[in-house]
């Protein structure tokens, strides 16, 4: 790729905002009925990824996001997360405008990339994982609106 002098250089792979912090829970009505009791917080949206074996309930927070996770399927990776360490964060979604391009940097600074590609998240997303280790033992998901 090629670029005039006059085109700025856009940071490659730059993080745009904080999109939202996926929490593990063993029993989402719960966890949504105590989002609602203690914060008067609503559902913004639900959905269930097969691909994953998860089922998520977002709550807005400004223009980010609580996703509470619990999985579909005793062999979802939330499930073994959940037998290993309990409810809690699991992991931080952060926002970028082009996920491949954000990818490659990452790949290209040395991070340990789960997704070799991009793939479909929830709400019509794209996302895609990188490792923990190495990463301050923060699973990342980096997510394309
Ligand atoms: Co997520």
């Amino acid at each position: 790729m090629t670029s005039s002098p006059h085109t700025p250089v856009p940071t490659p792979g730059e993080l745009t905002a904080l999109d939202h912090v996926g929490i593990a829970v063993a029993d989402l009505q719960a966890a949504v009925a105590w989002y609602r009791m203690v914060f008067g917080a609503e559902v913004a949206h639900r959905e269930r990824v097969d691909s994953d074996g998860v089922e998520e309930a977002l709550i807005r927070v400004g223009d980010s996001y609580v996703q509470l996770l619990t999985p579909t399927r005793a062999d979802s990776p939330v499930a073994r997360f959940l037998e290993q360490r309990g409810e809690g964060i699991h992991h931080i979604g952060y926002r970028v405008d082009d996920c491949a391009l954000s990818l490659q940097a990452a790949k290209r600074a040395g991070a340990k990339v789960i997704d070799e590609r991009p793939r479909p998240g929830s709400r019509g997303t794209i996302v895609a994982f990188l490792h923990p280790k190495g990463a301050f033992g923060t699973l990342i998901e980096l997510v394309q609106q």
